[in-house]
Order: structure tokens, then C-alpha cells, then sequence
């Protein structure tokens, strides 16, 4: 793609002239926006990135060490790559919750403490760096009347980190511009094309309280159906689609015992812009065969449930 090509080599030109010599530092989720703006920077400025990622064990199944594994010392870029092994203090803080919007709060507010923690150690910064995209503006400019769910990563601006000035490498594109430049920079496929995760992870995909023992029935739900999805070659079809966490425990039986365990919904939406989304109606074979995995690979789930509800009057997450 040769617009894309130059735009990429433009970017990073223009990067460097601006950064000079001075030090810069970014947060990393991740997710496809902060993982391509990264990769931008690291391209421009090389060791004057340091990359912090802050993992709050809220990601899937093994997605930390997939992260860690691209920009970590052992990965393809030569930054400055922190992770922040944070789990424990995100448990901790969320442990007796359940109201959505409390557990929202405290996540965003540690994340922001933890990541601030950090750049401290590291000392003075000059350049912070912030994976906004296009639609992200004009969104926020919107305004809407009533706060439906209080995002995390929009606006969410450390306080009590110094620096001289914001770089917004990816604030002219879209989203499929933001993949083409991330796929021109050499990052992998399957992290260029992943799916958008929420800020506050899974917690908003376990209703109620989060516990460690929760967070790793719905990771492993999670990946047995993304595998099945994927397997039956729909992954690319769907808008969003992940397991979830109800809270409720239902009876049933397993050989010859009753069991009392949990029920985990599955979603998969189609979406243009996510504003608005409607239920996929996913073949039959594939929700079976991830069902018949789930209830017998994850411990303490003995039913599974199948969302067929749009937004409205659903949200796409559950919380
Ligand atoms: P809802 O659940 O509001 O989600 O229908 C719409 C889209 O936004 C994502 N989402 C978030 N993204 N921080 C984010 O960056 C958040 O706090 C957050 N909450 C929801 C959700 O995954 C869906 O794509």
C-alpha cells in the first residue's frame, strides 16, 4: 500500500524531528492502537522509548506473555519494554465489588497510579505517548447527555507525570488505516487484526465481583471459544465476539453427581461502528462444539448461554 507506505515513513520523519533527543515514554495495552503507535515511535527514536505495560491480570488467556513476547527483549523492536506485574494489587482492589461502575473506577484510577508509579522511576520524560485514533476525537468531542458506561483509555491522562508535550502518532486514521500502518511496520497479523479489548478487561466480562478464581474460568472459556471461531475460519466476519461470566449457578449433572456451577454466556455481535451492534447468528456447529469444550475443559462451569441480544438494549459488553 503505497500511501500507506508513505504515511508511515512521513510519520516517523516527522517524529524524529520533533523528539529530538528527548526522551519519551508510552503506555502499552496491547491493543492494536497503543501496539502500532509503539512501534511507530520505536522506529523514530529507538532507546528513547520506554514502553510501560501495566498488566492488571485482566487480559485473556495468556495475552501478557503474548505482549511481552513482541516488545519484550526476546521480541523485534529494540525499546525499552516494562512490564508491570500489577495482578495482585488490581485483586486486591477489586475484591468484595460489584457495582460496574465502582470496579471501572478503581481500575482506571490504579492503572493511572500504577503507571505513574513508573514513570517516576524512570525520571524525566519529554514526550508521552497516546494511541488516539480519529474516531476517538471525534467521539469525545460528541458529548453525549448520559455517561452509559465511563470509559477507560479515553482521556485517562496520568496527573502527576511531567512532560512537555503529547505525540498523537495515529490521530489522522481509522481504524483499518491504523492495522494497514501497523501490518507496513512488520507487526504480526494476529495482533493487528485482534479485536478491540476494553480498557478495564475482564472484569467487565464477569458480572459482580471479581476474584482470581473468575478471572481464570472466563480466560479459559474465552479462549476455547476464540479457538472454535476461529477454527471454523468466521473470526475476520464477526465485530466482537468473547465469552463472559454470569453470575449465576445453576444445577446439573456430571456423570452420576449433581454439580452447582456457574453459567458462561457466549457474544458475538455484528457492528459497523459500535454504537450499535446486532447478534450474530453463528452456525450451530461451531456454538456447540465450543459448549461441549467449555463445560467439560473449565472447571466449575456446568452450563452454557448464547446472547441474542442487539444494542440497544444490550450493551456489547456485560458491564
Ligand atoms: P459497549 O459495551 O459500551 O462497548 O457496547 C462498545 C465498545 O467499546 C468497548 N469498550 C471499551 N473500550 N475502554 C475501551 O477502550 C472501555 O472502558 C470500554 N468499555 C467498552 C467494547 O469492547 C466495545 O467494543
Amino acid at each position: 500500500d503505497w500511501k500507506m507506505d508513505s504515511f508511515v515513513e512521513e510519520s516517523i520523519k516527522h517524529i524524529k524531528e520533533q523528539v529530538g533527543d528527548g526522551k519519551v515514554l508510552c503506555a502499552l495495552s496491547g491493543g492494536v492502537d497503543s501496539s502500532v503507535a509503539a512501534v511507530m515511535m520505536s522506529k523514530a527514536v529507538g532507546k528513547q522509548l520506554t514502553c510501560v505495560f501495566v498488566d492488571h491480570g485482566l487480559l485473556r488467556k495468556d495475552e501478557g506473555d503474548q505482549v511481552e513476547a513482541v516488545f519484550g527483549p526476546e521480541g523485534n523492536y529494540d525499546l525499552n519494554f516494562i512490564r508491570v506485574n500489577a495482578q495482585d494489587r488490581f485483586y486486591e482492589a477489586l475484591a468484595g465489588v460489584d457495582d460496574p461502575e465502582k470496579k471501572r473506577k478503581i481500575i482506571g484510577e490504579l492503572f493511572i497510579r500504577v503507571f505513574e508509579e513508573e514513570a517516576k522511576k524512570i525520571g524525566a520524560v519529554d514526550f508521552l505517548v497516546q494511541g488516539t485514533i480519529y474516531p476517538d476525537i471525534v467521539e469525545s468531542g460528541l458529548g453525549s447527555s448520559a455517561t452509559i458506561k465511563s470509559h477507560h483509555n479515553v482521556g485517562g491522562l496520568p496527573e502527576h507525570v511531567d512532560f512537555k508535550d503529547i505525540i498523537e502518532p495515529l490521530r489522522e486514521l481509522f481504524k483499518d488505516e491504523v492495522r494497514k500502518a501497523g501490518l507496513e511496520l512488520g507487526l504480526p497479523e494476529y495482533l493487528v487484526y485482534r479485536q478491540p479489548f476494553p480498557g478495564p478487561g475482564l472484569a467487565v466480562r464477569i458480572i459482580g465481583e471479581v476474584t482470581p478464581e473468575k478471572v481464570k474460568i472466563v480466560q479459559d472459556a474465552d479462549a476455547i471459544y476464540r479457538e472454535e471461531v476461529e477454527k471454523a475460519g468466521i473470526a475476520r466476519d464477526i465485530g466482537q465476539y468473547f465469552a463472559a461470566l454470569t453470575n449465576m449457578r445453576s444445577v446439573g449433572v456430571m456423570g452420576d453427581f449433581r454439580t452447582y456451577d456457574y453459567a458462561i454466556a457466549l457474544r458475538a455481535v455484528l457492528t459497523s461502528d459500535f454504537m450499535t451492534a446486532e447478534a450474530a447468528k453463528l452456525p450451530w456447529e461451531v456454538l456447540e462444539r465450543a459448549t461441549t469444550r467449555i463445560v467439560n475443559e473449565v472447571e466449575h462451569v456446568n452450563r452454557v448461554l448464547y446472547d441474542c441480544t442487539g444494542k440497544p438494549p444490550g450493551t456489547i459488553e456485560f458491564e
